[in-house]
């Protein structure tokens, strides 16, 4: 404690017991089938997370260039490392073809044509994946969404074998895999159940057509407990392993990749931050903080819900419950955390936890208004 004291704030602090006790309940519930976690870079890219997962054998699911050099740089095995995203550019291709990486997860027609080019050019083949778009509501947020037909990821089913059919033309790809990413923070398990539906489906129908994929990557997007983070530090990896190894029908050799990220890392950090001032006005009372939207964005663009502790008052400021607007100092009316949130009576210069900010909060600050970026504070028993 006397560390996040002293650290300037706003800051992210993580708890390193919970990242692994974490990572060893993933590699637990994976033991003895051939399932092969990659952690989604994306979630959190801060060098000394990277370090501590690439320990626990997992892949890296990478969405650029500077992600792949981040892995790479972090320890991470180039052959267990999978490449997404609609709009890979020559650069961030090459990049992954220098290293070698396990798969590229390719997004459309013209994206297999480039990739061809460039590794002929490199004298190299490319594996590759192709990233199926399986038309399934995750039943989350609109901007988290990424498996239906509206938007802009993945081939469409009905085109799916006119693909397959280009790739076999191009002979500088290697075809492994069928990629699928359904959404993120995704809570129920129901629509796992329906990916694996569709995807027993098109496997009976490759195998018709004798085509076979060395291994089916169904994504990420398992959710985590934002209302109760004490109560459930980490997501139930064992109901979402368990439903495909109870609904997908894999082929005998065939493995199973996923690519978690909020599920890894969201539960191991909070953002710290303090009270700058406590404001009234007619209706309202605000506690300003000195961390903001540039430092956690999730509330101001997905309404996204964060609990909100108060570690200076602790128990010896009770009974004082207020309800306050909890905002950060961005010139930006949407610098808003939470509304209406129940806290102990508040003052300037209390300490305040955000929870659960581990995952697309420090990968996700940025510089607008010319802040400085957040800090980091590791915490570990060991
Ligand atoms: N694989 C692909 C292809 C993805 O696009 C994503 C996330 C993941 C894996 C990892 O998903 P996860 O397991 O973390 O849900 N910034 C948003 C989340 C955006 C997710 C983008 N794609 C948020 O703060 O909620």
């Amino acid at each position: 404690m006397d560390i996040v004291k002293q650290t300037d704030t706003p800051f992210y602090y993580y708890d390193m017991d919970v990242l692994r006790s974490t990572l060893e309940e993933i590699n637990c519930q994976i033991e003895g089938h051939p399932f092969i976690v990659h952690y989604a870079v994306k979630a959190n890219g801060n060098p000394l997370i990277l370090k501590e997962i690439s320990k626990y054998n997992f892949g890296a699911d990478l969405v650029s260039g500077g992600e792949i050099e981040a892995a790479i740089q972090a320890g991470f095995d180039a052959r267990r490392m999978t490449f997404s995203g609609v709009g890979k550019t020559d650069w961030e291709i090459r990049t992954g073809l220098s290293h070698g990486i396990g798969c590229f997860n390719v997004e459309s027609v013209p994206e297999l044509d480039v990739i061809n080019e460039i590794a002929h050019e490199m004298d190299t083949i490319a594996n590759i994946a192709i990233r199926v778009n399986p038309d399934i509501d995750a039943h989350t947020h609109k901007y988290i969404t990424t498996g239906t037909a509206d938007n802009k990821f993945g081939i469409n089913i009905e085109v799916l074998d006119q693909v397959i059919d280009h790739v076999a033309t191009l002979p500088h790809l290697h075809l492994r895999s069928l990629h699928f990413h359904i959404g993120s923070q995704i809570t129920l398990l129901q629509p796992y159940v329906m990916l694996c539906d569709t995807i027993n489906g098109l496997l009976d129908h490759f195998e018709k057509k004798n085509i076979h994929f060395e291994m089916i990557n169904v994504g990420g997007g398992l959710g985590i407990d934002y209302e109760h983070p004490e109560e459930h530090p980490m997501p139930d990896f064992k109901g979402y392993f368990d439903t495909f190894k109870n609904c997908l029908r894999l082929r005998p050799g065939q493995q199973l990749h996923f690519e978690l990220g909020r599920a890894v890392v969201g539960g191991c950090g909070s953002l710290i931050s303090r009270v700058v001032f406590v404001k009234e006005t007619r209706n309202k009372k605000f506690v300003i903080l000195d961390a903001g939207m540039t430092d956690l964005i999730r509330p101001a663009l997905y309404s996204a819900h964060h609990k909100i502790v108060n570690l200076t008052a602790g128990d010896d400021r009770q009974p004082g419950v207020e309800t306050y607007d909890v905002v950060g100092p961005v010139c930006e009316s949407s610098d808003v955390f939470a509304i209406d949130c129940h806290l102990p009576l508040t003052r300037r210069g209390d300490l305040i936890a955000i929870r659960s900010a581990g995952a697309y909060g420090e990968s996700m600050s940025s510089r607008y208004n010319m802040r400085r970026l957040p800090g980091s504070v590791f915490f570990s028993s060991k």
